[in-house]
């Protein structure tokens, strides 16, 4: 009996994953936003893409069942031996970087298209500390990236939470619609909850105006001042134009850089990424919290 579980235990033990500490410190951002279509993935891909373009290692972590990271990418992305749902899932803590393979973008890490994230989300709700889940799996995967982006579907439910409690900033696209302007008055709202209640310090990274379309002046600038009056410090200067090379790059499956290197949405891009080293890198943030 005794050999029998002693046997037992050491079968456990060998299946067990391991998965190797690296030297990095990544810096982890959500993007968030409660609308849908607002350019979440757009901005979450090609932000990602001009990072490893700087040489940064970067990883995306996609927590949408849509899979629409996955699908931006999929010139590039290979199926995962593990799902990220298995990952959350698990009864024993196990690290995203399981469930992680690498792109043909050098530096570039993803978790690929996860159907059953929509189960999943639900089946957090029962778990244990369920906030926490995302944060403790990424513990291992900081440490083999510089920066970690974690795309998020577009609603406020545990899967947002987990990423919102797992990143240290939170970067919030914002197209100039109403619908999506009252979205950032949401979100704002939850960030202040998670940081009250479960003890957090989320920073507001910036909120970046997307899919800016020049002929609709009228509603730009209304919308831009509320932006302003309401969240003048956390508004990212970089804006993002609405460019047809940004859709069809998606379409494609590649990075605006591939697509369209020269086309105002890969500048947009590129300016952000610049943007965003400078905020991580200290100071900005700090003026910029609510
Ligand atoms: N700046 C832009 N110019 C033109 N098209 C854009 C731009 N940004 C995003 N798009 C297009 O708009 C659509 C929605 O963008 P995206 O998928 O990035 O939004 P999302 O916020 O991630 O959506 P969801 O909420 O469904 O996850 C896509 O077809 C995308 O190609
Ligand atoms: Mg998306």
């Amino acid at each position: 009996m005794r050999k029998l579980l002693s046997a037992g235990l050491e079968k456990l033990r060998r299946s067990e994953p391991t998965v190797a500490t690296g030297t990095r410190n990544a810096r982890v951002v959500a993007v968030a936003a409660q609308k849908g279509g607002v350019g979440k993935t757009t901005s979450t891909v090609n932000l990602a893409c001009a990072l490893a373009g700087e040489g940064q290692r970067v990883l995306v972590v996609d927590v949408d069942a849509q899979g629409h990271v996955a699908s931006a990418l999929r010139d590039a992305v290979k199926p995962a031996r593990v799902s990220l749902s298995e990952v959350l899932l698990a009864q024993k803590t196990r690290d995203v970087l399981e469930a992680v393979v690498p792109t043909a973008i050098d530096e570039l890490h993803v978790t690929p298209c996860d159907k059953s994230l929509s189960e999943t989300e639900a089946l957090l709700a029962t778990r244990v500390g369920r906030e926490f889940i995302l944060q403790t799996a990424l513990k291992t995967a900081r440490t083999h990236y510089d920066t970690i982006l974690i795309d998020c579907p577009p609603n406020l439910g545990n899967l947002t939470l987990n990423a919102l409690v797992a990143a240290d900033h939170v970067l919030i696209p914002c197209d100039l619609s109403i619908l999506a302007f009252e979205g950032v008055a949401d979100l704002l709202g939850t960030v202040q909850t998670v940081n009250e209640r479960l003890r957090h310090e989320l920073r507001v990274l910036g909120i970046l105006r997307t899919r800016v379309d020049a002929r609709t002046r009228q509603i730009n600038d209304a919308i831009g001042a509320a932006l302003h009056d309401n969240y003048g410090g956390m508004l990212l200067d970089t804006v993002i134009p609405l460019n047809s090379a940004l859709a069809k790059a998606q379409a494609a499956g590649q990075s605006v850089f591939r697509f369209a290197p020269k086309s105002p949405g890969a500048a947009a891009y590129r300016s952000l990424a610049h943007e965003v080293r400078a905020r991580l890198a200290g100071e900005v943030i700090a003026a910029a919290q609510p």
